[in-house]
Order: structure tokens, then C-alpha cells, then sequence
């Protein structure tokens, strides 16, 4: 083949592959814990216009306290320590792009992506996306951070062309420091929504890899086991809370053990997922086999390091 006919080819290709993706450049996260304020920090510092929702003013207060925290010591590590003007006109920069609101509603209403990071409820879900799905355009894309439910549950309560641009857009906690997103491609997600996800999260800093939607994902499906073994030496008292994080630190390189870790993710989201994956019956029982520990923690309040205390003791 001729190389000019071969470059109009690759160039009508192109244009038309280009025509079908959406391009991206406002997003609204919906939760404003310790995932949303994450996510929102990461487009932000991207350049893209965020709106950060949550229910109540205070919920918007402790995102935005996070995120203040958490970007000085991106801008300090990026310009270097003694570089304080170029840190602070980053973060400027970083923070003029965010905007916050209680009214999910409205702000979804002229925004081209939608990511959920609200508790890891299923109803809870279905019920934010029911009414998102009424306020949203028809092409916005719609995303969940869920770290154990469906992705295609979720998203059941919207019109079956929202469905085919419903994806699961799973980030790390701490999500700036944390390189990777799942992309949890369902089987009707069209393949131009899913590049347009690949994309965004490649201009986060992030790296992308897809996984089908089954319980856990990839990294949850081999994590959330490993921890709740850990409680489950803890109820048989075999070992001491900071003897089993010392020996997977030391012993197997885990920068955290599996215990500093659930508090750092939070303990009623760990029990979210276990009872989630029980009910579901999908997974072997010996592995979603509930912890005593772990829910008397929960029912206390002891939530991890977000409430101060949880398996360990945090001084605020
Ligand atoms: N904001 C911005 N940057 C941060 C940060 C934050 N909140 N926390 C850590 N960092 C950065 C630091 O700037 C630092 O960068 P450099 O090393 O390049 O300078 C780097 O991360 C390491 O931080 P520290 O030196 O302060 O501390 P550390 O070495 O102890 O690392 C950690 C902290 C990155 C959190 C590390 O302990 C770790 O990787 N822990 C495991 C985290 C993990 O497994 N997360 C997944 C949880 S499961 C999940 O998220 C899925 C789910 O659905 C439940
Ligand atoms: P979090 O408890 O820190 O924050 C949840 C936030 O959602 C709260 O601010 C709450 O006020 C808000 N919220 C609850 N219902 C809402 C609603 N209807 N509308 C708007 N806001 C609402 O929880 P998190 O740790 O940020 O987890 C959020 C999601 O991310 C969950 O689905 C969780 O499974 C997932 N996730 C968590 C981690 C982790 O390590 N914590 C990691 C990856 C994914």
C-alpha cells in the first residue's frame, strides 16, 4: 500500500477514534474522606477543574484539611525544601482549580466525569447514582472507588447508556503517594469511556491496569484476606497486634503491617467489605470468616486513624 494512502487511513482512524472519546476536563468526586479529598487532590494538581461534594460543611472541612496537609508535602518533595515560593505557586494553582458543595445535584449538572467515594454501602450507592444519573448530561462518564462491591450493582440503578459509561475507577489510600488505579472494565462499558478513564488516569500520574468485575478486583482480592488473617491471630490471641505488623514488616518487606494498615484504611471500611463479600457468598467462607476483634473495634467507634484509634492508639 501507498504510504499516503496508508497515512489518510491512519489520520480517518484517528479522527474517528478521537471523535468518540470524551474528553475530560472537569470532575466532580462525590465523598470528601480520606479517598475523595485524595482523588480530588490528584486531578487538581493535574489541571483539572474538581468540584469535592460531601453532605455537610464539616465533611468538606476535614477533606479540605487533608488535602492542605497532603499537597505541602507533594510541593515540598516535587521543588524541594528550599524552594518555598515555587511550592507555594503550585499548591495555589493546585487549590484555585477546587471548588466544594453539599448540592450533588447541581454539580454534577455540567461536569464530564463523576467519581464516588462515598461509604461502602451498596444501597448508598444505588441510591447517589439513581439521582445522579437524572442530573448528570447523557455522556458524563460515571465512576465508583468501591473497594469491594460490583461495579455493575452500582451502577443498576442508572438508564441502561449510562451503564455503558459506568466503570469501576478504584484508587490506593494514600491515593497521592499510591501509583496505581484498578480500572474495572464491566461488560457492557464502551471501549472509548474505558480509554477515556485509561487517560485520565494516566495525566493523574497515575498507572492504569484493567480487571474484570469480580469481588476485590485484583489487589483487594489478595490483600483483604492477608489482613483479616491478621485479626483472626488476634482472636485466637497466637500473637500480639505489634508483633504480627512487626513480623510482616520485617519479615516479608511490607511497608506497613497488616494491621497498621487497616487502620490507615479505616476499620468500618474493612468490615464493610467482609460482610459485603460474606453475604454475596461468592468467595470461599475460611476467607470472608469474621473477626471478633475487628467488629467489637467497630462497634466501639474505633474506626483506624481517622477516629483516633482502632487497633492502635493515634494522638491527633
Ligand atoms: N500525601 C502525599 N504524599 C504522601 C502521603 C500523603 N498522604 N503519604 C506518603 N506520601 C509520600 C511521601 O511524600 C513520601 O515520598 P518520597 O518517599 O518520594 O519522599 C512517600 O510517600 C513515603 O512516605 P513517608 O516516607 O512519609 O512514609 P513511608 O515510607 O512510611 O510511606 C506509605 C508511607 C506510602 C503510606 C507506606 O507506608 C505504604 O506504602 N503503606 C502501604 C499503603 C497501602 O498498602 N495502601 C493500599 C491500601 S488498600 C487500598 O487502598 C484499597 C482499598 O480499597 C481498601
Ligand atoms: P471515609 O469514611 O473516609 O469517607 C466517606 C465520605 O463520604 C464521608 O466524608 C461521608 O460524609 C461521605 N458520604 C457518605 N454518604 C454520602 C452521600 N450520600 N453523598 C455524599 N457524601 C457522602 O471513606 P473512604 O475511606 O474515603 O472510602 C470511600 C470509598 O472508597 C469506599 O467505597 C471505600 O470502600 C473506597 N476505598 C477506600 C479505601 C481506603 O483505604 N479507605 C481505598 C480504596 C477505596
Amino acid at each position: 500500500m501507498r504510504a499516503s494512502v496508508m497515512a489518510n487511513i491512519q489520520k480517518a482512524a484517528f479522527s474517528s477514534s478521537a471523535r468518540q472519546l470524551k474528553h475530560i476536563n472537569s470532575v466532580t468526586v462525590i465523598g470528601a474522606g480520606l479517598m475523595g479529598s485524595g482523588i480530588v487532590q490528584v486531578a487538581a494538581q493535574s489541571n483539572y477543574n474538581v468540584t469535592m461534594v460531601d453532605t455537610s460543611d464539616a465533611a468538606l472541612k476535614n477533606g479540605q484539611s487533608i488535602i492542605a496537609k497532603s499537597i505541602k508535602r507533594v510541593a515540598k518533595k516535587k521543588f524541594g525544601e528550599e524552594n518555598t515560593s515555587e511550592q507555594q505557586a503550585f499548591i495555589d494553582k493546585a487549590m484555585s482549580n477546587i471548588t466544594v458543595s453539599t448540592d450533588a445535584p447541581t454539580a454534577v449538572s455540567a461536569t464530564d466525569l463523576v467519581v464516588e467515594a462515598i461509604v461502602e454501602n451498596i444501597d448508598t450507592k444505588q441510591a447517589l447514582f439513581k439521582a445522579l444519573d437524572q442530573a448528570a448530561p447523557s455522556d458524563t462518564i460515571f465512576a465508583s472507588n468501591t473497594s469491594s462491591l460490583p461495579v455493575t450493582l452500582i451502577a443498576e440503578t442508572t438508564s441502561a447508556d449510562r451503564q455503558s459509561r459506568f466503570a469501576g475507577l478504584h484508587f490506593f489510600n494514600p491515593v497521592p503517594a499510591m501509583k496505581l488505579v484498578e480500572i474495572v472494565r464491566t461488560d457492557v462499558l464502551k471501549d472509548e469511556v474505558y480509554e477515556s478513564l485509561v487517560t485520565f488516569s494516566r495525566n493523574t500520574g497515575k498507572t492504569p491496569v484493567e480487571c474484570k468485575d469480580t469481588p476485590g478486583f485484583i489487589v483487594n482480592r489478595l490483600l483483604v484476606p492477608y489482613m483479616m488473617e491478621a485479626f483472626r491471630i488476634l482472636d485466637r490471641g497466637d500473637a500480639k497486634a505489634k508483633d504480627i505488623d512487626v513480623a510482616m514488616k520485617l519479615g516479608a518487606g511490607m511497608p506497613m503491617g497488616p494491621l497498621e494498615l487497616a487502620d490507615f484504611v479505616g476499620l468500618d471500611t474493612m468490615k464493610f467489605i467482609i460482610d459485603g463479600w460474606a453475604k454475596e457468598g461468592k468467595i470461599e467462607e475460611a476467607l470472608v470468616t469474621p473477626s471478633k476483634t475487628l467488629d467489637d473495634l467497630v462497634g466501639q467507634g474505633k474506626l483506624g486513624r481517622k477516629s483516633g484509634a482502632g487497633v492502635y492508639e493515634y494522638s491527633k
